[in-house]
């Protein structure tokens, strides 16, 4: 009804996974827990420019399209890249960053290219760019063996234990898994091109040109600057 409908126009739902520092991870330092990160501030700011209330929804990265297609989340904004494979199913704002792969493995292993990947086992994350990455080289680059996981944070524990020898992650977000794990070394890609951000849409969404022109804003006022920052430079 129209209470309903007017409800939904003054906040909007964002899902993302929040295994991702420092684009969007629990801080857990302060009274509770709490969303945060560079994609959240980047939300914060679209919603503020068009004058909605954001609520934050974390789930597996593997589910954010399938719960933005069943209407349980208005946008989806988790370090996403607009791929053509994803852009059948949703819409894709102008992008916002840009990340590169790197090989994340025990230190002193030195993985630098698929190539290097050869008879390892390789851990990726469930419904990512890297999945698609490793199991497309895995076709032609003999025993590569992949085995996928929801959270990011447990490919670094596969990593650990050694029950997989390496993982794709991309730069910034691997370089903080490495800082804490001295065991853990990042090689950048040497044959691997860039992923770049952008939220992602219902298809049609009204909602699509309001966040370019946010987006748009936030890029040429300096913001994003300003905001990313804040989140690399700690
Ligand atoms: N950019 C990659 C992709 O779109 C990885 C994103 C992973 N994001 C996350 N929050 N875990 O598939």
């Amino acid at each position: 009804g129209q209470a309903e409908a007017s409800k939904q126009n003054k906040k909007l739902v964002m899902a993302t996974s929040a295994d991702y520092p420092p684009y969007e991870f629990h801080d857990t330092s302060g009274e509770k827990d709490e969303i945060v990160g560079l994609d959240v501030d980047i939300a914060k700011y679209i919603a503020k420019e068009m004058g909605v209330e954001l609520e934050i929804k974390d789930m597996d990265f593997n589910g954010l399209l399938p719960a933005l297609q069943a209407n349980r989340a208005d946008f989806v904004m988790a370090g996403m890249t607009p791929t053509e494979e994803r852009k059948k199913s949703v819409a894709f704002t102008e992008t916002y960053y840009e990340a590169k792969n790197t090989i994340v493995a025990k230190t002193g292993s030195n993985l630098t290219k698929m190539e290097d990947l050869a008879g390892k086992k390789v851990v990726v994350q469930l419904g990512s760019t890297q999945q698609n990455a490793v199991e497309e080289a895995a076709k032609t680059i003999k025993g590569i063996e992949v085995t996928q996981l929801n959270k990011i944070g447990d490919l670094i524990q596969e990593l650990k234990s050694g029950r997989a020898q390496a993982t794709i992650i991309e730069d910034t977000v691997a370089k903080g898994y490495v800082v804490s794990n001295k065991d853990l070394e990042m090689n950048a890609m040497a044959d691997n091109g860039e992923n770049a951000y952008a939220v992602a849409l219902p298809i049609g969404s009204a909602h699509v040109e309001k966040f370019n022109q946010a987006i748009k804003k936030l890029k040429e006022s300096g913001e994003l600057d300003k905001l990313t920052k804040k989140w690399f430079d700690k």
